[in-house]
């Protein structure tokens, strides 16, 4: 059996039995701690029982119906619950199977909505060099991660970067932090005034930076200042936090941690824990207003659009984040996590950061602490550590090309809004086999 592309030509992955809580299990019975959630997916865990039951009576009822012809209960009830929980300028909800899909109908909303108000030369998009919008053609045109976009550049739209907000690196000595956010948003000021900002219709970024750089958050009031830019020139912001958001970092939104409130979020991910493939696109009701007293059609659609048992999933993964206070445990297990990396390795040579927010945190790698250089590109420390923590038993998920797409090594720890204190204890012992046994190629 050897017909699936998998990532990787040369090696398959082991093969999955089965899940149990935040552990998964292979078909040999080697256990994994999964302290990534895959790719910041799994909030819940594997065997989440209500969230299989939800599934599983969806399909008796009904397992799929066209949304061009029915609406379903469990959709109505997921966008309310979306909406109830938004800032409050946010009014629907456009539900998909994935991250790019979610990124996709934003960009094109961003779009028709300018359209509808007649300001149709609108057409650029502006992000941040480091960023990751998804793996369709515009998506990945638009975004800043050089690695994945290299063999496509030529089909790819063009993109038009500002740096990201990368305070261990780009915070000048003697800098405030403050002063740093001011100085790092300012730059969409000017990139919008380089392109004419009667040309840009929007800026996406990721509230918290995810695989691209390894987990950044925003320096204090950087958001504040982007949201005052858009506003000045009429351009709309679209909060990408498909990674970051539905709890991770410890609030349902990214972006009501930093006070601001989007034009267009995008959430996938955590919004159904990986039980079903999900993701969705929350508008605001300017937006919305737009298009209905205009053209009173968005002109997008997708065949699974909604789909009742994705929708019936994400609802009760939803449900039960709320009915166990689990965003309460993210940031209480976050907190005790985060101190425990910083106080482990704060004098190892090879970390140069650990930073994060909830359960969303990241780990830099360098050759020397002192000046941050990195390791050389050559030495693929993401590999060896991935391979390493795998014969451990833990599952991490970590990255190369951290700083510009080619330098820098870092690791993503992400694990279920269910990790407990023993977990917290595993995960440290498996993870220095695994960093211990990395460095050693070195
Ligand atoms: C911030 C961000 N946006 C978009 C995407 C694309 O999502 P998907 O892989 O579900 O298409 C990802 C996936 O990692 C992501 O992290």
């Amino acid at each position: 059996m050897n017909h699936i592309l998998h990532r990787h030509s040369h090696s398959a992955p082991p093969e999955i039995a089965r899940g149990d809580g935040v552990y998964l299990l292979d078909t040999h019975g080697k256990r994994y701690l999964d302290a990534c959630g895959g790719a910041a997916v799994s909030c819940l865990g594997h065997s989440n029982q209500v969230v299989k039951d939800a599934i599983k009576k969806q399909i008796d009822d009904i397992p799929f119906a066209h949304t061009a012809f029915f609406t379903s209960g469990v959709a109505e009830q997921l966008a309310e619950k979306l909406v109830q929980d938004a800032p409050p300028n946010i009014d629907k909800v456009y539900l998909v199977t994935g991250g790019s899909e979610a990124n996709e109908t934003a960009l094109k909303l961003a779009r028709q909505y300018f359209v509808e108000i007649d300001e149709p030369q609108r057409k650029l998009f502006i992000a941040r060099e480091q960023s990751y919008h998804g793996n369709t053609i515009t998506t990945l045109g638009i975004g800043g991660n050089e690695w994945r976009k290299q063999t496509f550049k030529p089909i790819l739209p063009a993109a038009h970067l500002i740096p990201p907000c990368y305070a261990y690196r780009h915070q000048a000595d003697g800098e405030t932090e403050q002063a740093y956010a001011q100085r790092s948003a300012n730059q969409l000021e000017k990139k919008i005034l380089e392109l004419g900002a009667e040309n840009v219709i929007g800026f996406i970024a990721e509230p918290v930076v995810g695989a691209t750089m390894g987990v950044v958050p925003p320096a204090e009031g950087y958001f504040k200042r982007i949201r005052e830019i858009c506003d000045q020139y009429g351009v709309l912001l679209i909060a990408d936090e498909i990674m970051c958001g539905m709890g991770r970092c410890g609030t349902k939104y990214t972006c009501t941690q930093e006070n601001f409130s989007p034009d267009i979020i995008t959430i996938a991910k955590g919004l159904g824990g990986g039980y079903q493939p999900i993701g969705a696109t929350l508008l605001s009701k300017k937006i919305n207003d737009a298009i209905s007293s205009g053209s009173g059609f968005f002109q997008h659609g997708h065949t699974y659009l909604a789909h009742p048992c994705v929708c019936a999933a994400a609802l009760a993964v939803q449900q039960e984040i709320d009915a166990h206070s689990l965003i309460d445990n993210v940031n209480q297990q976050g907190n005790k996590l985060i101190e425990a990396l910083r106080s482990v390795y704060a004098a190892h040579p090879n970390i140069g950061d650990i930073r994060g927010r909830g359960l969303f945190i990241g780990i830099e790698f360098v050759e020397d602490k002192i000046s941050k250089k990195p390791f050389s590109p050559s030495f693929a420390l993401h590999t060896h550590l991935k391979k390493a923590a795998m014969e451990a038993g833990l599952m991490i998920y970590p990255g190369a090309g951290t700083i510009d797409g080619r330098h820098g090594h870092h690791a993503l720890i992400a694990p279920s809004f269910i990790f407990e204190d023993q977990h917290i204890d595993e995960f440290l012992e498996k993870f220095d086999v695994a960093l211990n046994g990395a460095l050693k190629q070195a």
